[in-house]
C-alpha cells in the first residue's frame, strides 16, 4: 500500500505537480504518425498530461505540437487552416509556425508579419517507429532522443498501436510489471482445467529486481522441472515504458520471437494513452493476428468498442467451458482489471504480496525521482545522456536452476 500523500504524488501529473514536472523531462510517444498522414492535412486535437494540444504536419512535413487555444482570444487552433508552413486560426487569421512563432496577424495594422513577438506554447516533436514523440519539459533541458531497439527496424517488423485506457497511468504500468497475473487473468482454459503453459503451471513465480540507470529490470523465475527454471526478464524504462519478453520457443512460431513494448502516457489524471509496439527481428508483424489476439477493436477516437459500459462482454458460459476470464482478447482483459480498480486507484486500501515486488520497486523509483527533482533539482534517471538505449532488451530463457539470471544475462547500466 501507499500513504495517501504518496499515492497523490504518484498519480497527479498536471502542469506544476511534482510528478508532472518529473515526467515532462522525458521524450514520450504522443500520437501515431498515421494520424497526421499528409502535409497541410487536418490538425489533430490531443490531450497529454492534462494539457489540451493540437498537432499538425506543415507544408515541409515538420510536425507542430501547440497549445490548442489560440494566444489571441483562445479559439481552438484545431479549427484552423493548415497551409503554407503554418496553422492559421479560423477566428482572426493569426498564423503560427511549428515552433509556436506567430508569423501573421492579418487583422492588425501592419498586417502580414506583425506578430513576431507573440508565441503559442509549442513543444518539440520527433518522429520515430511510426509514432510522433514529444518533449513537454523545459526546452533547455531536453534530453537526447533515445535510439531504442524497436524504433529503427525494417518496414513491417515493428508496428505501433494506440488505444485509450480509462484510468490513471500508474495502474496501467503496474499491470504490465506484474508477471504473476499472466497465469490467472490470461489463462486459456477454465480455472480447474489442467495448465497448458509454463506460466500457468507455476502460479507463484519468484521475482527479482535490479535497478538500472534508466529504470529497472526484473525477472519472473518459475521452476519447470528437470532442474530447469523459466526466466522472463522485463525492462522498465522510466517513467512509464515497459518492454515485455517474447513468448519463447514453446509458443507458435508466429509469436516466438515477437516482443512487446508498452508506453502508458497520461492523457490526464483519469485516462491514459496506451501506446504499444510489436516488433520481431525474424519476421514481419502479422497485424490482423495481433488485433484479434489483443481484442483491439476501436472507435475512431481510439476508445475501445468493448469497454466497461458493456462490462467487457464477459461471457459466463465461456468461463466454465473455454477461457477463465470470459473476456476476448489479452489487451481487453488487461484493461478490464485496471479500469475496474477505479479511475484513480486508492492504494491505501491494498494488501500487497511478494508477487508485487516489481510494482513496489517501480513506485519507489517514481516517488524518489519526483521528490529528488522537486527538492534538490536532480535530473531524473536516464535524462542525462550516456545510455546505450539500443542495447536494452527483454528476454525469455531457460536456465539451470542453480544459475543466476543476473550473471547469465548481464544487461546494461545495471546498478
Ligand atoms: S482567436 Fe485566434 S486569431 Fe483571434
Ligand atoms: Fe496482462
Amino acid at each position: 500500500m501507499l500513504s495517501r500523500e504518496d499515492n497523490e504524488l504518484l498519480v497527479r501529473v498536471g502542469p506544476g505537480t511534482p510528478m508532472g514536472d518529473m515526467i515532462r523531462r522525458y521524450w514520450v510517444p504522443a500520437l501515431l504518425s498515421s494520424e497526421l498522414p499528409e502535409r497541410d492535412g487536418t490538425p489533430v486535437r490531443i490531450r497529454l498530461f492534462g494539457e489540451d494540444l493540437v498537432a499538425f504536419r506543415d507544408s515541409s512535413g515538420a510536425i507542430g505540437l501547440l497549445e490548442e487555444k489560440c494566444p489571441h482570444r483562445c479559439a481552438s487552433l484545431a479549427l484552423g487552416v493548415n497551409h503554407k508552413n503554418g496553422l492559421r486560426c479560423l477566428y482572426h487569421g493569426w498564423k503560427f509556425a511549428v515552433d509556436g512563432r506567430c508569423i501573421e496577424r492579418p487583422t492588425e495594422p501592419g498586417g502580414a508579419n506583425s506578430g513576431h513577438n507573440i508565441r503559442a506554447v509549442a513543444y518539440s516533436t520527433h518522429e520515430a517507429g511510426g509514432v510522433v514523440w514529444a518533449y513537454l519539459g523545459p526546452a533547455e533541458l531536453k534530453p537526447e532522443f533515445p535510439d531504442l531497439e524497436w524504433l529503427g527496424m525494417k518496414e513491417g517488423h515493428s508496428v505501433p498501436f494506440k488505444l485509450q485506457e480509462d484510468c490513471n497511468y500508474a495502474q496501467c504500468v503496474e499491470g504490465t510489471i506484474d508477471t504473476a497475473h499472466a497465469g490467472v487473468l490470461h489463462r486459456e482454459q477454465p480455472w480447474d482445467a489442467p495448465a497448458k503453459y509454463d506460466h500457468e503451471k507455476d502460479l507463484a513465480p519468484k521475482l527479482e529486481v535490479q535497478f538500472t540507470a534508466y529504470g529497472m529490470r526484473y525477472a519472473g523465475l518459475r521452476k519447470i522441472g528437470d532442474g530447469q527454471q523459466h526466466v522472463r526478464i522485463t525492462q522498465v524504462l522510466l517513467p512509464f515504458g515497459t518492454m515485455i519478453p517474447p513468448p519463447g520457443k514453446d509458443a507458435p512460431p508466429i509469436i516466438q520471437e515477437r516482443r512487446l513494448v508498452n508506453y502508458f502516457v497520461p492523457r490526464d489524471d483519469e485516462s491514459t494513452w496506451h501506446i504499444q509496439w510489436f516488433y520481431d527481428t525474424t519476421r514481419p508483424i502479422n497485424v490482423e493476428h495481433r488485433m484479434e489476439e489483443g481484442g483491439i477493436w476501436l472507435q475512431d477516437d481510439f476508445r475501445k468498442k468493448v469497454n466497461i459500459d458493456v462490462w467487457y462482454n464477459q461471457d459466463r458460459e465461456w468461463m466454465k467451458t473455454g477461457m477463465m476470464s470470459g473476456i476476448k482478447g489479452i489487451v481487453t482483459q488487461d484493461h478490464a482489471v485496471c479500469e475496474t480498480q477505479g479511475r484513480i486507484l486508492d492504494r491505501t486500501k491494498e494488501h500487497l504480496g511478494t508477487s508485487d515486488m516489481a510494482v513496489v520497486a517501480w513506485r519507489r523509483m517514481m516517488l524518489k525521482a519526483a521528490r529528488a527533482l522537486q527538492e534538490k533539482g536532480e535530473a531524473p534517471p536516464g535524462t542525462q545522456g550516456g545510455i546505450s538505449w539500443n542495447a536494452i532488451t527483454s528476454e525469455t530463457v531457460k536456465l539451470p536452476e542453480e544459475n543466476s539470471w543476473k550473471a547469465d544475462i548481464p544487461g546494461v547500466h545495471v546498478a
